[in-house]
């Protein structure tokens, strides 16, 4: 456990391949190799086409790809290389057995484990850069410290070194990050093997950015950081509603709550909820683990901001419904955004899937347009929830917005690409049946200007003022 030459990272996805790029192009010294188990991935990551979508990404691949960052699908060889192991896999909610729908799913990191010990061949730094539990490393390490009871030259230190990257920013986020953290075992080889790690990423991040801890704070320190942000999402969620109520305005008060610097103003707008493979996944593991350790008052507390996001979902999709007349069975409605947010072509979690199998149940007939995500991507993922025949009938996929709202009772904005604020909304409301609704899940659009137009418009967090309810009544 010197210094680092040699880095290999298990798991291309969309932490490992941004995070080997970013390390590659600022270390030229260091020779980084991403593996995977999916050689069609890797085959990707080697072609002119990335497996995944980040702005920035491909011009460092291309330019470091070949020199001093490889990609490929022999894993034994790329574990037996290395000084440094980054396990990357995907750790998803369990969907079986035990903790079943809340607990993460290990078995990625563990059987990468098992590699490891299997072909070390020597002394290895193993990095966690999946989010784990607290106390994935002592599991990682007994199965690691177990080959070494039948071969003496192998040594392992095992790291916790989370990612705190955000989609769509990856590059960026990786570039400049707000800190980097890294726990390791407070033992003389553990001290060695954070120095090892700090030094890597000390060729561009700022030495006072590079948080050490205890290997249990790292790993429960992701966890809570994914879990404070959701909890702001679904804070100023559950105020959106009370908006709608009473005329109050949710950016309005965001930004005057988001003023005072205790509270600050980032991350506070309001949307037809958070998406992603992150948030819903970490707050459920954080419930599990709190239910574990039977505090389950404190399970209760976080399993409250999955609650208020599953419930802004259904609220926003019957919205929809209810200003449809209660009838959408075999209107058209346009659908613009599919993805978990903008920048990217990922859908994991994404809200717009929730939003369109409420939808597809009261049989309207969607028209998605995406600028990122691939159509057979759509079809897959509302395949999870609904019959096949189901949603080849009812779901049409477009290339031109414009087409996509043709003909359309309503338009239902479900992401925030920027792009939609471009269009030409005059020809677009022209274009569609009247009267013509525009359903604005991520405030995106100014009421004032799209009821000009002629829109009747219902936008997350803001009501007309002839739907507010409240004065000074009591509550009844
Ligand atoms: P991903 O699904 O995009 O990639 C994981 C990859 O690991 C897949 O390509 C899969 O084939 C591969 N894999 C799984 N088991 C393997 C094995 N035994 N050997 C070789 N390859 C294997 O996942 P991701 O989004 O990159 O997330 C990875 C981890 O990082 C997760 O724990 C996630 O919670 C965490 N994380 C993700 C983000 C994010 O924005 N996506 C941000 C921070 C942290
Ligand atoms: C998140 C964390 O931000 C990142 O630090 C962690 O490493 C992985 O999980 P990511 O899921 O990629 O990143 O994107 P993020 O920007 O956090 O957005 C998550 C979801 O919340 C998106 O659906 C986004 O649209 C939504 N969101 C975000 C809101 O609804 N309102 C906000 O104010 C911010």
């Amino acid at each position: 456990t010197g210094v680092v030459r040699r880095i290999t990272c298990v798991g291309a996805g969309y932490v490992g391949g941004p995070t080997c790029a970013m390390i590659a192009n600022k270390c030229p010294h260091i020779a980084v190799t991403v593996v995977d188990m999916n050689t069609a991935k890797i085959e990707e990551w080697n072609s002119d086409k990335l497996p995944i979508f980040e702005p920035g990404l491909e011009e460092i691949v291309k330019k470091c790809r070949g020199t001093n960052l490889f990609f490929s699908s022999d894993i034994p060889k790329s574990i037996r290389e290395a000084d440094l192991i980054f396990i990357s896999v995907n750790t998803p909610t369990k969907m079986y057995g035990k903790g079943k729908g809340m607990a993460p799913d290990l078995k990625y990191v563990e059987s990468v484990a098992r590699s490891i010990a299997e072909h070390a061949g020597g002394p290895k730094i193993v990095v966690e850069k999946s989010t784990v539990p607290v106390k994935a490393a002592e599991s990682i390490l007994s199965i690691l410290r177990d080959a070494q009871r039948t071969n003496n030259t192998l040594a392992f230190q095992v790291l916790s070194n989370p990612e705190f990257l955000a989609e769509g920013t990856a590059m960026k986020d990786l570039a400049n990050p707000d800190r980097v953290l890294i726990g390791g075992e407070d033992s003389e080889e553990g001290k060695k093997a954070v120095a090892a790690l700090v030094e890597v990423y000390s060729s561009w991040v700022p030495r006072e950015r590079i948080i050490t801890t205890n290997t249990w704070s790292s790993e429960l320190s992701k966890l809570v950081a994914n879990a404070f942000l959701a909890q702001r999402i679904s804070s100023i969620n559950s105020v959106s509603a009370i908006c709608e109520a009473t005329g109050a305005d949710v950016s309005e008060v965001a930004h005057a709550v988001g003023f005072d610097s205790r509270i600050g103003n980032k991350f506070l707008n309001a949307s037809v909820g958070f998406g992603g493979s992150c948030f819903q996944k970490d707050v459920l593991s954080l419930v599990y683990l709190c239910e574990s350790l039977h505090l389950n008052k404190v399970a209760e507390y976080w399993h409250g901001v999955i609650e208020i996001n599953n419930w802004q979902r259904r609220r926003f999709a019957d919205q929809i419904i209810a200003e449809l007349f209660n009838t959408v069975a075999g209107k058209k409605i346009a659908v613009f955004g599919f993805a978990f947010k903008k920048n990217t072509g990922d859908t994991r979690e994404s809200s717009a899937i929730h939003v369109c199998k409420h939808l597809l149940e009261e049989e309207a007939n969607i028209a998605i347009y995406d600028p990122k995500v691939e159509e057979k991507q759509m079809r897959m993922e509302l395949g999870l929830t609904t019959s096949d025949d189901k949603v080849d009938k009812l779901v049409s996929v477009f290339s031109d917005p414009y087409e996509a709202a043709k003909d359309a009772h309503a338009i239902v904005v479900l992401t925030e690409w920027d792009e939609f604020k471009t269009y030409d909304y005059s020809r677009i409301y022209e274009s569609m049946v009247h009267p013509a609704a525009l359903f604005d899940g991520r405030l995106l659009f100014k009421r004032k200007e799209m009821e000009s137009i002629g829109f009747r418009f219902f936008g997350i967090g803001t009501a007309p003022n002839h739907l507010t309810k409240v004065g000074f009544a009591a509550p009844s």
